[in-house]
């Protein structure tokens, strides 16, 4: 329903929308598309405001076509580009919703200089009429390309230094500069598209999770540690010295006790901060959108988030082949037996194959003890490898041993050159054709070792040999969900640690086991992939006080230490907890796919740099002695 509301001058519009509230387990929106887009989709995320208050301007930058023809405006915006032609002035000016030509002619003296004297990205008002463009000058790229407006007056609201970089091109600008003056960067096309389809993408989400009965409830932010594996970031009491809160990891545990308070169905864009090593993915602050269901199952989970991503894919790219439902699964032991990886990249084949049989006899002392020991050997069959260089051999040799590989045997097939020709007889040469079904030409890379860890390796080898051959077909994209993740792991110190939480539920079938051969038993765990991206994590939770202190046991948690770290939780389970599962999205990530882009940085405001450092704001940043003493802290450099 839609509704004027006159009020004084300013017009409002104010839409109303039929709400319901849905009970089916997923309410598919029949989301209208956004206008179809030019190069990039999310381009055609960019509409015109609805309410225009017509204080500084009366339109803007985007919106004026031929029907304005005649009238007088006021646009507001930015100099973004100036052009001195036969006597007539052009600038272009730009805000967000896009660029207008305004123009100046030499009959107006006084105007024409104010012209000239402007620079770039100073900040204009001009008053003026608008205008057909003469013929041969229309811009179909433009929305505003047909006209232009002859200006009568000009404001200079501001003007601007000559910026580090220019707004204008898309050329590639060092990194520091662009956080350091990020407010410029965020005017620059590729950041602007980005923040607007984070925004569409966040809108989706609430659109989506509402209509599926969700509540957003919001947690607080100052809480006491969560213990999820990463270090966290202290916050040191004022009111109580030496004690200090932390910055939540993610919502964890406050969303498993909103379940115990009832919301059955409960979702957040939650900030989350964990102190980390940087990577291209990770970053020290970053969002996800999570939710938590009571009286559901892994699957009720698994379809509520797939729905999510048909939402997305309809309204943030509408030309795209809707991805088939539902997604792939794959056990966490499947992965890793196929691809060396938690979270696969299925946009290529490039699967492992295994060759332990066969390597028991081959007389390569390496492969033979691995299988003797319990472990396996993987052949990784690359077609035509014979375009390998010694040296891209050298590469995939070094980035396999950088993570973790004691080497990288390999073998040329049909010149049978390299460390296993050498080593191993004929015999297994011919076998591992046979098996491999290798051809001259092909070159085989090799993992020996125990699983899985000797496999993880030669599954990042798989990755780049994939970007060496150009084997990845960017146009598809490839979800699948890894389930049965491990219930525990040891840890750098040989410590047993929980791989997702310690309040992840084992497996079903493995709840005896995971207390007699804790490394063997499966949880109730899944991750969500993405072309070889892992965008969320969840789990079903245990909701059982007994079963809980078993899993604090099997982690050697003692009472008194499972009572002072998660008494609160404990406390809760005995007053009646649901069943209950949940997961969490990386938006960040999600939204770095979405767009297109290398990192997350490219889809966040204001985000930090690879070593954690804000170069705009200058954070961190030392305190001063003051406030330290205040808050009872003694720095110790
Ligand atoms: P997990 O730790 O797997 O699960 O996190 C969920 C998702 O959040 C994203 N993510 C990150 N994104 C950017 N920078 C980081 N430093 C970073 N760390 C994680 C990833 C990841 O898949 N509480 C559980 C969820 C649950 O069980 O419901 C949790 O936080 O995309
Ligand atoms: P070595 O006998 O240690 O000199 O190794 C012979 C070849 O096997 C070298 O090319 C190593 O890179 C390779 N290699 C060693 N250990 C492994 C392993 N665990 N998996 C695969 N290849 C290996």
């Amino acid at each position: 329903m839609e509704m004027k509301i006159y009020y004084g001058k300013i017009n409002f519009v104010v839409y109303f929308v039929n709400s319901s509230l849905h009970t089916s387990p997923v309410c598919l929106d029949n989301f209208t598309s956004l206008r179809p887009s030019t190069s990039r989709n999310v381009l055609a995320l960019q509409q015109q405001p609805r309410i225009v208050l017509s204080m500084l301007r009366t339109h803007t930058c985007g919106e004026l076509c031929a029907k304005n023809c005649d009238s007088q405006v006021t646009l507001c915006g930015w100099v973004h580009r100036r052009r001195d032609h036969g006597g007539l002035i052009f600038i272009d000016l730009r805000d967000r919703y896009g660029f207008t030509q305004i123009v100046f002619s030499p009959d107006q003296k006084k105007l024409f200089t104010a012209a000239e004297n402007v620079r770039l990205e100073w900040v204009l008002k001009i008053n003026g009429m608008v205008r057909k463009r003469v013929k041969g000058a229309e811009r179909e790229d433009n929305p505003t390309g047909n006209i232009e407006v002859l200006v009568s007056s000009i404001d200079v609201l501001n003007e601007s230094k000559t910026p580090p970089f220019e707004v204008d091109q898309e050329k590639e600008i060092n990194e520091e500069i662009r956080l350091e003056y990020r407010y410029l960067d965020l005017r620059r096309e590729r950041m602007k598209k980005n923040i607007i389809m984070r925004h569409e993408i966040v809108r989706i989400i609430r659109e989506y999770f509402s209509k599926n009965n969700f509540l957003e409830i919001e947690t607080p932010i100052l809480i006491k540690g969560t213990p999820e594996g990463s270090r966290e970031y202290l916050v040191p009491s004022r009111l109580y010295h030496g004690a200090f809160y932390v910055l939540p990891q993610s919502p964890q545990q406050l969303k498993q006790l909103l379940m115990i308070g009832g919301f059955d169905r409960y979702f957040q864009v939650a900030r989350c901060f964990r102190d980390e090593d940087q990577r291209g993915d990770r970053q020290p602050e970053f969002t996800q959108f999570e939710i938590e269901m009571s009286f559901a199952e892994q699957e009720d989970v698994i379809q509520i988030m797939e729905g999510c991503f048909i939402a997305f894919t309809k309204k943030i790219c509408p030309g795209k082949r809707m991805p088939d439902l539902p997604f792939p699964r794959m056990t966490y032991r499947d992965a890793l037996e196929r691809y060396g990886s938690d979270k696969p990249d299925l946009r290529f084949g490039l699967e492992f194959i295994d060759v332990s049989e066969i390597a028991t006899t081959c007389g390569f002392k390496v492969f033979a003890d691995a299988v003797a020991r319990g472990g396996v050997v993987k052949a990784l069959r690359v077609p035509k490898g014979e375009r390998f260089s010694r040296k891209d051999i050298d590469d995939c040799t070094d980035l396999a041993e950088r993570h973790g590989a004691k080497g990288l045997a390999w073998v040329q097939i049909g010149e049978d050159s390299g460390p296993v020709a050498k080593n191993a007889g004929t015999e297994f040469l011919q076998k591992l054709q046979e098996v491999t079904h290798a051809e001259n030409g092909d070159l085989l890379f090799f993992a020996a070792g125990p699983y899985p860890h000797a496999l993880v390796p030669l599954g990042h080898v798989r990755n780049a040999v994939a970007a060496m051959l150009n084997m990845i077909d960017t146009s598809i994209w490839k979800y699948v969900w890894i389930v049965d993740f491990p219930m525990f792991e040891k840890n750098a110190d040989a410590q047993v640690v929980a791989v997702h939480h310690p309040f992840t539920r084992p497996h079903p079938e493995d709840e005896e086991l995971f207390l007699k051969d804790p490394l063997a038993a499966r949880a109730v765990a899944y991750d969500l992939v993405l072309n070889g991206v892992e965008i969320g994590g969840g789990s079903m939770r245990i909701h059982e006080r007994d079963l809980q202190k078993k899993v604090f046991d099997v982690l050697q948690i003692t009472d008194e230490d499972a009572e002072r770290r998660f008494g609160h939780m404990l406390k809760a389970f005995e007053y009646g907890a649901p069943p209950h599962g949940g997961i969490a999205m990386g938006l960040d990530r999600v939204c770095m796919l979405f767009a297109d882009e290398p990192n997350i940085r490219e889809v966040i405001a204001f985000p930090k740099d690879q070593k954690a450092k804000d170069l705009m704001l200058g954070a961190p940043s030392p305190i001063d002695e003051k406030l330290l003493k205040e808050l009872g802290v003694r720095v110790v450099v």
